[in-house]
C-alpha cells in the first residue's frame, strides 16, 4: 500500500538543504500502488497541484509547497534480455542513480561509469537528460515506462519519442509533465569501449600510470568520482544542487562577437553549428565565484555551483541566482537559464 505523509519536512528531499514543508507526500512502489495514489489524489486531494519528485537533487523550494508531491520507491534493477553485445536492464525509477552506476560496474555492464556519482534518481535521470564528462543519459536509453497523472494510462516512450537534448526531454515540455516515469530501459555494451572525451578523465588516468589499453571501467568511475569529488560540493556538508544553471547555447555571431572581445573564453562548436559557453566561466568572470549574497554563496571550486551556507531560504538562494544572472547580462548580453526546477516563482 502506498504511504502519505502529510505536513511533510522537505529537508531530506532537498539536497539544497532549504527548510519547507509540503501539504503531502506520496509514496509508492509499483505501477498499481501509482494508479491508487492517483485515484486518491483525485477523490482527496482535487484542485490541489501534483507534483511528482525524484531524490530532490534538481529542486529548489521557494516556500511551502501546497500541493501534492508524489514519489516513487521502485526500487528493482531486472536484466530482461542479452546478445553478445548487449545487455538489457528494466530499472524502477526509484533506484538512487549512482547505485545504478556502481550496479552496472560491478557487472561489466558499460554505458553510464562516465555518469558515475550524479546525485538523483534513475526516473529524474531520465526526465533531465543528465549528463557529465561526455556522456549522456540518452545515449543508454531505449525506453522509458510512464504512468500519466491525468488519467493514470500506461505509456510507453521510445528514445526518439522522448526528443532528448542538451538537459532537455519531452518529459519537460506541457504535454510530457503529465508522464510520471515507472521505469527506465537502458541498453549497456557488454564490450568496453572507454569514453575519454573529456580530457579530464585522460588526465586523471595518465596521472595515475594507467596506460589507455588497460583502462576499465572501474578506473573511469574512480577517475570522474575523483574529478567529482574535487570541483562539486558534497550536498551532505553544503546543501547544492548540483549545476543551477544550464550552459548557454549561442549562436555563431554571437560566439564570435564575444571571442574577439574576450580571446580564453572556453568553448564547444556543437553539432547543429551552435555554440555552447560554460556558464561558471561567464559567472566567474563576473567575479562572483566564492563570492556570498546573504546565506548563499557561489561555489569556490565551480562558479556554476550555488550553494546554502547554511540556514538559507529557497528566496536567498533565488535573489542570488537573480544577482548572478543580471551580472552576466550586462556583461556579456547572455541569458542564463536555471537547470534547477524552481517550484513556487517564475524565473523572469
Ligand atoms: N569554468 C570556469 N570557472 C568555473 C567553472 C568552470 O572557468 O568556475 C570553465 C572550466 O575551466 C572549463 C569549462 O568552464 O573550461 C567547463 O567546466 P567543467 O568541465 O567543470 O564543466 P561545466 O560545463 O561547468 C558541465 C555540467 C556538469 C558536468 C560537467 C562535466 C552543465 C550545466 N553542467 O559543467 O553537470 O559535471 O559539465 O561534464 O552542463 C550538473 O548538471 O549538475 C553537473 C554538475
Amino acid at each position: 500500500m502506498f504511504t502519505e505523509q502529510y505536513d511533510c519536512p522537505l529537508l531530506a528531499h532537498n539536497t539544497f538543504g532549504v527548510e519547507a514543508k509540503a501539504y503531502c507526500l506520496l509514496t509508492y512502489a509499483s505501477e498499481d500502488e501509482l494508479k491508487a495514489v492517483l485515484a486518491h489524489v483525485g477523490q482527496q486531494h482535487t484542485g490541489r497541484p501534483l507534483l511528482h519528485i525524484g531524490g530532490g537533487s534538481n529542486l529548489l523550494f521557494l516556500s511551502d509547497y501546497e500541493g501534492v508531491l508524489l514519489h516513487s520507491a521502485i526500487h528493482t534493477v531486472e536484466v530482461t534480455g542479452q546478445t553478445e553485445e548487449h545487455v538489457f536492464l528494466r530499472v524502477g525509477a526509484g533506484v538512487v542513480w549512482d547505485d545504478f552506476v556502481e550496479y552496472c560496474v560491478e557487472n561489466h555492464y558499460y554505458g553510464v561509469e562516465n555518469l558515475s556519482l550524479i546525485p538523483g534518481e534513475v526516473g529524474a535521470a531520465a526526465v533531465q537528460n543528465i549528463g557529465a564528462y561526455g556522456a549522456e543519459a540518452k545515449d543508454v536509453i531505449e525506453t522509458v515506462e510512464t504512468i500519466s497523472m491525468e488519467d493514470a494510462s500506461k505509456h510507453v516512450f521510445t528514445n526518439a519519442d522522448c526528443a532528448y537534448g542538451y538537459r532537455k526531454s519531452f518529459f519537460k515540455t506541457g504535454e510530457g509533465r503529465q508522464y510520471a516515469v515507472t521505469y527506465v530501459n537502458f541498453k549497456l555494451n557488454r564490450l568496453f569501449i572507454p569514453n575519454m572525451a573529456y580530457g579530464g578523465i585522460r588526465a586523471v588516468l595518465e596521472e595515475k600510470g594507467i596506460p589507455s589499453d588497460e583502462v576499465t571501467a572501474a578506473d573511469v568511475r574512480r577517475a570522474v568520482i575523483g574529478i567529482r569529488r574535487s570541483k562539486l560540493p558534497d550536498p551532505c556538508e553544503l546543501g547544492n544542487a548540483g549545476s543551477f544553471f544550464m550552459n548557454p547555447v549561442v549562436g555563431r555571431d554571437v560566439y564570435e562577437r564575444l571571442s574577439a572581445k574576450w580571446h580564453d573564453m572556453p568553448y564547444y562548436i556543437l553539432e547543429n553549428g551552435q555554440v555552447k559557453i560554460p556558464a561558471g566561466w561567464l559567472i566567474e568572470q563576473c567575479g562572483w565565484k566564492g563570492r556570498p549574497l546573504g546565506r548563499a554563496a557561489v561555489h569556490d571550486k565551480q562558479a556554476l555551483v550555488l550553494v546554502n551556507k547554511g540556514g538559507a531560504t529557497g528566496r536567498d538562494i533565488l535573489a542570488l541566482c537573480e544577482a548572478v544572472r543580471s551580472d552576466v547580462r550586462q556583461k556579456f548580453g547572455i541569458d542564463l537559464r536555471p537547470e534547477v526546477n524552481i517550484i513556487g516563482g517564475m524565473v523572469k
